[in-house]
Order: structure tokens, then sequence, then C-alpha cells
């Protein structure tokens, strides 16, 4: 059971990865925009991030506070990204506040994770 979570916490890793790594391309090749790819790691990191949630194997503990509030901002990014996608259909243009923001958010649950 601890292998399976192990194996959980690999696949948020790799949401992570996806959804953060995207967003690097886009900013380093200056075309800023929010992409597929972004939705797709926002996804899974999202999925295995709930699945991690439930106290799994018995007898861990877990800090629910910090699970909640990276909840709250995972939904914030979809938001931004929902936002940023929607404006690009109408303008072919990504305000930068709202490509920026995925970035430092992103970064922001990373660090929540590893340093709360
Ligand atoms: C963009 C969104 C997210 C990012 C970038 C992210 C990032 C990370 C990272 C880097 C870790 C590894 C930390 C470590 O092992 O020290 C982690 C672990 C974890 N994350 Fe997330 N996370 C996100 C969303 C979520 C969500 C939405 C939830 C739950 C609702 C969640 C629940 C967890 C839990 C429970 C762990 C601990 C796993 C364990 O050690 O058993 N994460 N996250």
């Amino acid at each position: 059971m601890e292998f399976l979570r192990h194996v959980v916490v690999l696949v948020h890793l790799v949401g992570f990865a996806v959804l953060f790594g995207a967003w690097v391309v886009e900013a380093v090749s200056r075309r800023r925009q929010a992409t597929r790819v972004m939705d797709w790691g926002l996804l899974i990191a999202g999925v295995a991030g709930l699945i991690l949630a439930a106290p799994w194997p018995a007898g861990i503990e877990l800090n629910y506070a910090k699970i909640g509030v990276k909840l709250v901002i995972l939904l914030a990014i979809g938001a931004v990204i929902g936002i940023a996608r929607a404006r690009q259909r109408r303008t072919d243009a990504t305000p930068p506040a709202l490509f920026w923001a995925i970035g430092v958010l992103t970064f922001a649950n990373a660090a929540i994770a590893v340093l709360w």
C-alpha cells in the first residue's frame, strides 16, 4: 500500500512537471499563451492530489490545512487557465497578468507542498 502511495506521488509530480514545464516553454519562447498541455498537467496533478488527500495506508497523518490551501490554489490555476484560453480564442492574445499568474501559482503550490 505504501508503495502504491509512492506511485501516486510520482504521478502527482509528473502532473506538476507537465504543467510547470509547459508554462516555462511558453515563457522562454515568448509566446506566453495558456496551452492544452497545461490543462493536462493540472488534471494529472489534481486527480493524483485528491487521491493523496485520502488518509491511506492506515495510520498516516495528513496536514489538511495544507491540502485545503493547495486545493484552493489548484482551482484558482484552473480558473486562470480557463479565462486566459477564452481570451485567446476571442483576441489571440493572453493578458500578461493571467499568464504570469499561472506560473506563480503553480510554483507557490509546489513550494507549499515541500516547505510547509
Ligand atoms: C498545481 C497543483 C499542485 C502542485 C504543483 C503540487 C505539488 C506537489 C509536490 C511537489 C509534492 C511533493 C512534496 C514532497 O513529497 O515533499 C506534492 C505532494 C502532495 N500533494 Fe500536491 N500539488 C498540487 C496540487 C495538489 C492538490 C490539489 C492536492 C489535494 C487536494 C495535493 C495533495 C498533495 C499531498 C497529499 C501530497 C503529499 C504526498 C505524500 O507525501 O504522501 N496536491 N504536491
